[in-house]
């Protein structure tokens, strides 16, 4: 698949008005996307996780325009909430995806989201956020597609594939992780040399067996720190252009996706712990070490981290923590140690968490409409 594939042939824009409404979830990677060329492509292969219970909720509202202006027309409502400071994000993606599906400057749309996770929590709504966007667009060009008599039965047919290929793309439009937030459970996304149908365009369902320790792993996200980053995801990646370690690093993660090729099909977990812990480190070792350089952790972060090394040593647990771009934890651990992971939880670590606060997710299976 090359990008002119997700240009759509001219369709008669039939349809005077609808809506759909998607729900998305967000995703944490364990080999982590960090580091981008233009257009959105990955400087490395990543793979994650897509979770269950952090997810957006979006319903695209369209309406055909009486005047034809060849202007972007929308406006964004966050839990019934005008929010007019989220316009320039979803203008620059509408300008980015315009060519890929040519109906967006023939309506007015309204665009109504909600996240089941607290706003201020610290927890990106961009992943989930863009996947719910580009799948409701997706929703209306399938639909325009369907309804248009003058293709044939053929040209109509709009298969599923297809459609979260073509979502998947455009999410990463507007934000690279976003690509692997429409389907589940386990997503790659970049190309890698073991796994021919990836791709840097879209992300794509793990598609080798994994073992049954990883069916069901648990997250539980817990709120060090809920306040806005000091430095963004988009400038974190450019400043890996020119960085020292940058090559090693890329190459790190192709390397690290071949291990947990492997990983995932015997259950090693010893195995997993070690590269998911080494890829949160390594994420956060290149922000100290860009130029600027930056600290995302926050004291709490280094003190939830020794704790778990420590239960680990102590019980032999395989409990283990990622991080994404902030101070927050993400908590792995296997289904079947919940019950003695959540004891630990309580009692040892959410006294690290801003007013307590703490998610429990789990992997989960895709966006739903
Ligand atoms: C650290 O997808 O938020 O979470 O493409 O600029 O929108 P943009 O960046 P974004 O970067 C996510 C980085 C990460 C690692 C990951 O999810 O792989």
């Amino acid at each position: 698949m090359t990008e002119k594939d997700f240009i759509p042939k001219p369709y008669n824009k039939t349809i005077e008005s609808g809506s759909f409404t998607w729900q998305a979830p967000s995703n944490i990677a364990l080999v982590k996307y960090w580091g981008k060329k233009k257009h959105q492509i990955p400087e490395n292969p990543s793979i994650s996780f897509t979770l269950d219970e952090c997810k957006t909720t979006t319903t695209l509202k369209f309406e055909k325009k009486i005047i034809e202006d060849n202007e972007l027309s929308f406006d964004i409502f966050l839990d019934g909430k005008k929010q007019d400071d989220f316009k320039p994000k979803i203008e620059a993606f509408f300008k980015r995806i315009d060519s890929y599906l040519p109906f967006l400057k023939e309506y007015h749309f309204i665009i109504e989201t909600s996240n089941s996770f607290p706003h201020s929590s610290g927890i990106a709504s961009s992943a989930s956020g863009m996947s719910a966007l580009a799948l409701c667009l997706m929703s209306i060009e399938k639909q325009l597609i369907e309804n248009d008599v003058t293709l044939s039965a053929v040209e109509r047919s709009f298969s599923e594939e297809y459609f979260n290929q073509k979502a998947s793309f455009l999410a990463r439009l507007g934000s690279g992780s976003a690509c692997r937030s429409i389907e589940g459970d386990i997503i790659v996304w970049g190309n890698h040399k073991e796994i021919e149908e990836s791709s840097n365009l879209f992300g794509i369902k793990f598609p080798f067996e994994v073992h049954n320790n990883f069916k069901n792993y648990q997250d539980t996200i817990l709120l060090v720190d809920k306040g806005e980053k000091q430095v963004s995801s988009t400038v974190g990646h450019n400043l890996m252009h020119n960085h020292s370690f940058a090559e090693q690093r890329f190459a790190q993660a192709h390397d690290n996706i071949s291990k947990l090729i492997k990983i995932f099909k015997s259950g090693d977990l010893k195995s997993f712990v070690e590269i998911v812990e080494s890829e949160a480190l390594t994420l956060h070792a290149m922000m100290m070490t860009s130029m600027p350089y930056f600290i995302l952790m926050k004291p709490n972060t280094l003190e939830v981290i020794n704790k778990i090394w420590n239960f680990r040593q102590q019980t032999g647990s395989n409990v283990c923590f990622t991080l994404d771009a902030g101070a927050n934890v993400h908590v792995l651990y296997p289904e079947q140690e919940s019950e003695q992971v959540m004891k630990f939880i309580q009692n040892e670590l959410v006294a690290h968490c801003q007013n307590g606060h703490y998610i429990c997710d789990r992997i989960g299976f895709g966006a739903l409409q």
